[in-house]
């Protein structure tokens, strides 16, 4: 069966990146698929700071990361960027860590005047990881998105629809790899 990891990089408590990350685990479950939640907000922060490869907990999540087929990076948008402590966490992982995985990367921001993080800082990322397959991609700004202690309250049908479509993108495509 395929797994799924969502990676959710955003440091702020609560947080819009983990209320999309539970969304869409919950809409990857629905389908029968295995998909779990790895965020930057559980890992110890002295590990992620002082590149400590030999925690466990980073192990854990490294191994995790491994395993999967597909990888889906949510992540607010930081300065034009994505946070530091998401760098941090991807920078643990190998060079050719994202060989043979899908990466769908989902971003959300203040304003849509930084659309092109999704291209000029994750896509970057998840191809010098050695991802082939890396999705278009689904940029949220605050206003099309509600959510309350980490769930999703409220989201706006236009975006619903795209993340629904990127999802479907996402999925056929590991159902065309296991029928390989
Ligand atoms: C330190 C910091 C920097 C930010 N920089 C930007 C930015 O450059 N462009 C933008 O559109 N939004 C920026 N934002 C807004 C967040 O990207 C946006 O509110 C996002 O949805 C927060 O997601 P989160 O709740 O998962 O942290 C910034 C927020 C913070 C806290």
């Amino acid at each position: 069966m395929s797994n799924i990891v969502i990676i959710s990089g955003s440091p702020s408590k609560p947080s819009r990146s983990l209320a999309i990350s539970a969304y869409l685990e919950k809409r990857i479950k629905a389908e029968g698929l295995n998909a779990s939640t790895i965020s930057v907000r559980d890992l110890p922060a002295e590990d992620l700071l002082f590149a400590n490869f030999n925690s466990p907990k980073i192990q854990e999540v490294l191994a995790q990361i491994e395993q999967a087929q597909a990888v889906i990076i949510v992540s607010p948008v930081y300065k034009a960027s994505y946070p530091g402590v998401l760098k941090a966490l991807l920078d643990f992982i190998p060079e050719k860590g994202f060989v043979d995985k899908v990466v769908l990367p989902v971003v959300t921001g203040g304003t849509a005047a930084h659309l092109l993080t999704l291209e000029y800082a994750i896509k970057p990322i998840a191809s010098v990881l050695g991802s082939q397959e890396i999705l278009k991609g689904v940029y949220f700004v605050d206003s099309q998105i509600g959510y309350h202690e980490d769930q999703v309250t409220f989201i706006d049908a236009e975006i619903e629809s795209r993340l629904q479509t990127s999802l479907n993108d996402l999925l056929s495509r590991l159902k065309v790899e296991q029928l390989k």
